[in-house]
């Protein structure tokens, strides 16, 4: 490591970036909108809104995606070790906007069935990826959980955008 990367790793040349302005840069990285569900080991079913959500290998077939440690849902992953990434249609605000609030049964109202990993597979998305966890990083405030894709299927549908902390569609 030479003396300059030295220093900035010191954090000598660059203060680090505040949380609020890492946020508002971050938005300007369109997204698509899932909903990441899964279950306790008490059967109670948990999901909550996410878009750090990223294929990682085809062979094996990974994905990961970084949950809050301070979400409800986070002691799912520990627990069960499950969990299934729906991916949002472009007429699913409202289901995004319900899984983005915290606590409580987000599932009444909600049309879905059980997969085969036991958590809820969501009803109008345009897909959806069952996984079971094989790896766990320490993320900072988030967890990043590495997930083995067990199955996976998809319809011919529009996907629900988020970019600059708004809601978006395909413009094309
Ligand atoms: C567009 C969008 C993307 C989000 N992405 C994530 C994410 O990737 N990981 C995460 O932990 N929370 C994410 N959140 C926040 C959670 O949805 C929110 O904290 C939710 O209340 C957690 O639910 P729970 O506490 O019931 O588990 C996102 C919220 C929105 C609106």
């Amino acid at each position: 490591m030479t003396k300059r990367f030295d220093s900035i790793r010191a954090g000598i040349f660059s203060m680090p970036i505040d949380k609020n302005e890492l946020r508002r840069v971050m938005g300007h990285f369109a997204t698509g909108v899932t909903v990441i569900t899964s279950l306790r080991s008490s059967g109670e079913l948990h999901g909550l809104t996410a878009n750090a959500f990223t294929s990682v290998s085809l062979t094996p077939p990974l994905v990961l995606v970084c949950v809050d440690k301070k979400a409800e849902s986070y002691p799912c992953f520990e627990e069960t070790g499950v969990f299934t990434v729906n991916i949002l249609a472009d007429d699913q605000e409202d289901v995004s906007r319900k899984f983005a609030v915290s606590g409580g049964n987000k599932f009444v109202d909600i049309s879905y069935r059980i997969g085969a990993n036991g958590a809820p597979i969501l009803h109008g998305t345009i897909g959806y990826i069952e996984c079971k966890v094989v790896s766990t990083y320490e993320g900072g405030d988030h967890t990043v959980y590495l997930g083995e894709v067990e199955q996976a299927e998809t319809r011919d549908a529009r996907p629900l955008l988020f970019f600059r902390g708004g809601y978006r569609a395909l413009g094309d």
